[in-house]
């Protein structure tokens, strides 16, 4: 599939997508986020793809913000569109049922950051470096900050990054729970594929569910969130998929998974 500005290869069971405006360290702009948006359509649709890993092209940026030329032109009414049309997409990014993976090689500012954050899970290269920046500008996050980073690490750490428009490096983003690994730059992408096609390798209708359970957890009641899961549970027990899991197990095997 051609994008102006993505990358969109489709590997053996998942993709790759590249934000690529290298030139402008992969700021989002309003075509980028039209294509991206139209590329997770094409995630959901295609039954090939099973996992996403996002990353930025170039050696500098994953994204460093919201495209502020475009932000510039905006006003008080224009504003609140230009905030909910990112947030949108994203959201729609992180409501996926296909786990997505962030590897951040670089700069993950503003929406950026909040970019990496509607991914499921993110790997970072040691020169990632994380902030929301937006307070230097004038305003606020645009894309969900707010929302997403106290539920990553807290309250005080969201407001401590949020409200000083501080930079931290890729091991404070770690040790905060902002990210989940870092590797050094070179081996950041073989690691993510690797993490990502073991994932893919374990019965993958299992995979899905958890995801499912785990994201819809944010929108149910504790008791129906447990309810829910067994009821997942119960729907996995009757697939070719555990039969088989379980039945390797008890003949010492490895398992012959087949998404069913
Ligand atoms: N929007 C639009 N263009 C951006 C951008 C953004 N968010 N971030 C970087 N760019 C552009 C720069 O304008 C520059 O373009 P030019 O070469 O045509 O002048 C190019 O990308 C390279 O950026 P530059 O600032 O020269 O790189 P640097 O290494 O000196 O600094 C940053 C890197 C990330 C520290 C700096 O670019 C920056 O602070 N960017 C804005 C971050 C931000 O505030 N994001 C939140 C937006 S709401």
């Amino acid at each position: 599939m051609e994008f102006a500005t993505l990358l969109f290869e489709k590997k053996e069971n998942y993709v790759i997508v590249t934000l690529n405006r290298p030139e402008k360290l992969n700021a989002l702009n309003f075509q980028l986020f039209t294509e991206l948006n139209e590329a997770i359509r094409q995630i959901e649709l295609d039954r090939d793809i099973k996992a996403v890993i996002l990353t930025g092209a170039g050696e500098k940026a994953f994204a460093a913000g919201a495209d502020i030329m475009e932000l510039h032109e905006s006003d008080d009414i224009t504003g609140v569109h230009f905030s909910q049309y990112g947030s949108k997409v994203m959201l729609r990014l992180e409501s996926l049922r296909k786990p997505v993976v962030a590897a951040v090689n670089g700069f993950a500012l503003g929406g950026g950051c909040e970019l990496a954050m509607s991914c499921h899970i993110r790997f970072a290269s040691e020169n990632a470096k994380f902030g929301q920046p937006e307070v230097n500008l004038g305003i606020i996050p645009g894309y969900g900050a707010t929302q997403k980073l106290p539920r990553l690490v807290g309250r005080a750490k969201a407001l401590e990054l949020i409200l000083s428009g501080n930079m931290i490096d890729a091991y404070e983003a770690e040790r905060i729970g902002l990210v989940n690994k870092v590797f050094p730059h070179s081996e950041l992408m073989s690691k993510t594929v690797e993490f990502v096609q073991n994932m893919l390798s374990k019965g993958t209708l299992a995979v899905f569910s958890a995801l499912d359970c785990v994201l819809s957890a944010e929108h149910l009641p504790y008791i129906e969130g447990l309810e829910y899961e067994s009821r997942m549970f119960g729907k996995l027990c009757g697939t070719y998929d555990f039969k088989e899991g379980t039945k390797a197990f008890l003949e010492k095997r490895k398992p012959n998974f087949k998404g069913e």
